[in-house]
């Protein structure tokens, strides 16, 4: 019996039509002779009614059925009576009266009940990720992603860009995460890498003259696991030449409104709006804010003379920071035991503590109680005007001699409140570029300087005389775009001067002939009129992730591995045969 609709197709206007339908018996009602059969296919579920007075082989073959069977059905198309008309169904207003039914296959009991959202496990879930993937919310996930992907290749196709392939076995050149290695069986005792993202390629390709390439790229890195990190995961690759920063940033808000309009619907602004990273580390905490609500950070710096509270103004002294978050209308919300659950996460930031005080109208105005307030006797107007705080806000501190930290740790705060308080339309899409990033940062542990994104990005024009002897003030070519609390896209400008390149390879500490070894062949290919370009990589994972409301990339990638960087479905990673080990001249040391 050969399809001719799917499960998602049949309307009222079908009526009277005979239909054949194939799918996955997703539940089955018997009511006193008829059976009501709820079948399933990734484009939606038909009821399907087996009358009792059907023949004799169709009530057997009814009989028999099953939960997840896979069968194909004849019948006609009967609208439902009124009061059985289903609205929450595409389909709800009709059903298909069957009158030949085939098993096309059994099914075991499932170790979970097909549902639209699942609450099996995820273990379950990923042991049976075929099984897991039938829900409408996995099969709805995927077609997102189908269709933002095939958006994304039509948009960048459209303006000249060429979707170019590069290896994914590469030579293993650090780049932030530690690298996966593939063993050379022509080659005892050497590696292949599998790329962290194709960097160099794509750089390669501009000294090429390809001047616009995108390409989906797989990526691997070998780094711990989190909701919005795995093992191996996809970018939205892409590099231009003969452009500068804002050419870049204008390009992606263009494609992410085509995306937006083109798969959900959704008009997203012209323009996203740009912050720099001091700014965002100053006001949320965070080079990554959540901005659908604002709620920004202030400096309390005043607050140090202000009052007799010593930990201000030792954060103060040694050269820190005081930052202070008013909550609107939280007074009353927020208990102390709350408040001290609050302190827990931004000790998780390694803050001191949480300095809080409860703004409340008294006889002479504002008042400030509990807490710290203290120390801050009769000072209560003054501090409310300084920080715009209302009766019924609930003032919170966090103060440090590192004020880094304290901005961290209060942005910390800042983002449980924003969940806490549900300060988040569900529905809305906060993008935001982040720009100005330092160029490198401190290495506490190894005691030197890293690159903050990739020894590739172009250091800004104005800080190329004080490169070596003040790398800390130095702000990189590069910006990020975050979305909704997420970072989604890194990219920069990037160097294309081979000698400005082995700079900074210095300063990250490798030497000449390091340098050489590692990158000789970029810098190399620097010498070969290469030209200004510059790029970005969303990350395809992220993207469809949010898009889809949910909060770990897992929900959106047919086949994951789970937080162990492993694959409960096929068991990898998994030993492989000693001849293997042997053809590859690896030894196993336990
Ligand atoms: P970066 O390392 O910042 O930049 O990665 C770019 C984007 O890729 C996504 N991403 C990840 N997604 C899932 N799991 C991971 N483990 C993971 N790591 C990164 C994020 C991130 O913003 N070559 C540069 C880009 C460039 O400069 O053009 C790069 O890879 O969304």
């Amino acid at each position: 019996m050969k399809r001719t609709v799917t499960c998602g197709d049949l309307r009222k206007a079908d009526e009277g039509k005979t239909v054949v339908l194939n799918g996955w018996v997703h539940r089955k009602r018997d009511h006193g002779g008829i059976s009501f059969i709820n079948l399933r296919d990734r484009y939606g579920i038909t009821q399907v009614v087996v009358d009792e007075d059907s023949s004799s082989e169709l009530l057997s073959a009814t009989g028999e059925l099953k939960m997840e069977y896979c069968i194909a059905v004849e019948g006609r198309v009967r609208a439902r009576p009124d009061t059985m008309i289903n609205p929450a169904m595409p389909t709800g207003e009709v059903e298909v009266v069957a009158v030949k039914l085939e098993i096309l296959s059994r099914s075991e009991v499932p170790p979970f009940v097909i549902d639209e959202k699942t609450n099996a496990s995820e273990e379950l879930r990923l042991k049976y990720r075929y099984l897991d993937l039938r829900s409408q919310q996995m099969q709805r996930h995927l077609a997102l992603r189908s269709k933002v992907t095939y958006a994304v290749r039509q948009y960048l196709t459209g303006l000249n860009f060429y979707e170019i392939e590069t290896p994914t076995f590469i030579k293993s050149t650090p780049e932030g995460a530690r690298d996966y290695l593939v063993p050379s069986r022509l080659y005892p005792g050497q590696f292949y890498a599998l790329p962290q993202s194709p960097q160099l390629y794509k750089q390669l390709l501009m000294v090429s003259g390809f001047d616009r390439y995108f390409q989906i790229a797989r990526c691997y890195r070998d780094e711990d696991a989190r909701g919005d990190r795995q093992p191996e995961f996809t970018q939205i690759d892409l590099e231009m030449s003969f452009v500068s920063r804002d050419d870049v940033l204008s390009l992606i808000e263009g494609m992410m409104g085509y995306v937006f309009r083109e798969t959900l619907g959704k008009e997203l602004p012209s323009e996203f709006r740009r912050i720099s990273f001091d700014d965002a580390m100053n006001l949320y905490g965070s080079d990554k804010p959540e901005l659908r609500f604002e709620m920004q950070m202030q400096d309390g710096a005043f607050l140090a003379e202000l009052g007799t509270f010593q930990a201000f103004r030792d954060a103060l002294s040694g050269g820190g920071k005081i930052k202070c978050l008013v909550v609107p209308g939280a007074a009353e919300k927020y208990s102390r035991k709350m408040i001290e659950d609050l302190e827990g996460t931004a000790k998780i930031y390694k803050a001191k503590g949480l300095g809080w005080m409860k703004a409340s109208a008294g006889e002479n105005g504002v008042s400030l109680e509990g807490g710290i307030s203290k120390f801050f006797e009769g000072k209560a107007p003054e501090i409310c005007e300084a920080l715009g705080a209302k009766a019924g806000d609930l003032l919170l501190f966090v103060a440090d001699s590192n004020g880094t930290a304290a901005c961290t740790a209060l942005g910390a705060v800042r983002t449980r409140l924003g969940r806490d308080l549900n300060l988040c339309d569900p529905s809305a899409f906060a993008f935001a570029w982040i720009v100005d990033f330092p160029m490198f940062e401190w290495n506490e542990e190894e005691n030197k300087w890293d690159t903050a994104h990739h020894m590739f990005t172009m250091p800004q024009e104005k800080y190329l005389d004080t490169l070596e002897s003040d790398p800390g003030s130095v702000k990189g070519d590069l910006y990020d775009l975050v979305l909704n609390g997420y970072e989604l896209a890194s990219g920069s400008i990037r160097i294309h001067d081979p000698e400005l390149q082995k700079r900074v390879f210095k300063i990250v500490g490798f030497s000449e002939e390091e340098g050489q070894k590692k990158f000789g062949f970029l810098t190399e290919a620097f010498r070969y009129g290469a030209p200004p370009h510059g790029g970005i990589a969303p990350g395809l994972d992220r993207l469809v992730m949010l898009m889809s409301g949910e909060t770990s990339i897992k929900e959106v990638i047919a086949f994951p591995k789970n937080s162990f960087a492993q694959s409960p479905m096929d068991d990898c990673p998994s030993p492989v045969d000693q001849q293997q080990l042997d053809e590859l001249h690896i030894k196993i040391i336990e």
